[in-house]
């Protein structure tokens, strides 16, 4: 469910008609539903409501600071997975005990920072950060409530790229070691063992993989209790997929019946770390189309959004909807949807049935609102887009278009080319 939809052949989201914010705001520029955001945090939180649980939204899916406040005035706590996440999760005023890290790769300077707010919980994917963390929480005077991310070694069944739990990803503590894991986290000074942690990976659409990761966590808890060592705290990770083509991914509402279900007689907090499904379907990228083209073999749409503006298409070949904003009856053709970069790979759609569109018109690329963004980059020294923030029929840039002034900002000219 979500609020982009056509009003008399005018695409609007909510009830703002997109055209007005692309002339407001200019392209290329991503859109989000402020009542689709809401609605997906409060299902899939709700889902949970029998459950002692937190959901802590995923940063990496979309940080905007407007969007972070949102989830944490529903409730809502935050997984990071660096530095710069913890800051925008604190300067969006999410709660430090409402917030769990993850990460294979946590550096002093993180581990320092994350000590000092007194996070909920660090999520630890090695020994070796395991004693890290315990000399720093010595070295400032602090206790580090700690999970370890076990990997359970189940197939999602989704990109390679996006999957995490299996044996050869760098994720987490192989299932065997983790006993012998916690039994040393038991024994490091200023660390308290409060939980147990996985993600196995994102975009699945199906129910059994976290059911089949479940099942050997709860066996990897009895295990621990029997060492006296209580799990305060499972944390399930993320991966609920969405539908972006004909994906045709369970609701929240089931997935919560089948790890419910799996959960009786476990006598602890459970802990969400959903990205996607919260907020990829509240999002829309709002292109201009520049030019058409044909060539002897192909015909290209050529737009102003390119992949540095969403890398989805050109990294794992990923299908977004692309649909004229406004709609009306006209032949289709078969063509590529390209951006402006230098790279045969910079595409958003390949051998799509489009209708024919013209210069000059919008078109909207659908759910763009998780790992767009985020994932932006400066490629070809184009500045990244600006982000806007429907509410009824109100809409907000919740972030400046960048300038050309931006991009050189941070540079410096030593004096000797001067
Ligand atoms: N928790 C952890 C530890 C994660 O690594 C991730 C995502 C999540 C939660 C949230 O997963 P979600 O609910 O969004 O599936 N850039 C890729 C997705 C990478 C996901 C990385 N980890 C894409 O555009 O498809």
């Amino acid at each position: 469910m979500h609020h982009f939809q056509y009003r008399n052949g005018r695409l609007y989201c909510e009830d703002v008609p997109v055209e007005h914010i692309a002339q407001e705001a200019g392209t290329p520029c991503y859109i989000y539903s402020h009542a689709t955001l809401h609605h997906h945090f409060t299902v899939f939180d709700g889902a949970f409501s029998q459950l002692p649980h937190l959901t802590c939204y995923s940063v990496k899916a979309n940080s905007n600071l407007a969007i972070l406040k949102l989830f944490g005035s529903l409730g809502g706590g935050v997984d990071i997975v660096s530095g710069g996440e913890l800051f925008r999760a604190r300067q969006a005023g999410i709660p430090p005990d409402r917030i769990v890290y993850s990460g294979v790769g946590k550096t002093r300077e993180e581990i320092d920072y994350a000590l000092s707010e007194d996070i909920l919980m660090f999520n630890i994917e090695s020994s070796q950060e395991l004693e890290a963390i315990s000399q720093r929480a010595v070295a400032l005077g602090r206790r580090a409530r700690i999970a370890l991310r076990v990997n359970p070694d189940v197939d999602p069944k989704t990109h390679p790229y996006i999957t995490t739990g299996m044996e050869k990803n760098k994720f987490g503590v192989a299932m065997d070691e983790a006993l012998e894991s916690y039994r040393r986290a038991a024994e490091l000074p200023s660390v308290d063992v409060v939980g147990v942690d996985c993600h196995i990976g994102s975009q699945l659409t199906e129910v059994q993989p976290f059911v089949d990761a479940l099942r050997r966590l709860r066996a990897l808890i009895d295990r621990l209790a029997e060492l006296g060592l209580e799990t305060r705290y499972l944390d399930l990770g993320g991966g609920l997929g969405i539908t972006y083509d004909r994906e045709q991914p369970p609701h929240p509402t089931e997935y919560a019946r089948a790890i419910v279900r799996e959960l009786q007689g476990l006598n602890c907090t459970v802990i969400f770390e959903p990205g996607r499904v919260i907020v990829g379907n509240a999002g829309i990228l709002l292109t201009r189309v520049l030019y058409t083209k044909k060539t002897p073999k192909k015909q290209f749409v050529i737009v102003d959004a390119g992949m540095n503006d969403l890398i989805r298409p050109s990294l794992y070949g990923s299908y977004h909807h692309i649909q004229p904003v406004v709609s009306e009856d006209r032949p289709t053709e078969t063509v590529d949807v390209v951006g402006p970069i230098c790279e045969s790979g910079d595409f958003l759609a390949r051998e799509r049935a489009l209708p024919q569109v013209q210069p000059g018109e919008y078109l909207a690329v659908m759910s763009a609102g998780a790992y767009g963004f985020t994932m932006a980059s400066n490629y070809n020294s184009r500045p990244k887009a600006a982000e806007v923030l429907v509410h009824g029929d109100t809409f907000h840039v919740i972030r400046l278009r960048e300038t050309w002034e931006d991009l050189v900002r941070a540079e410096r000219i030593p004096e000797f080319l001067q």
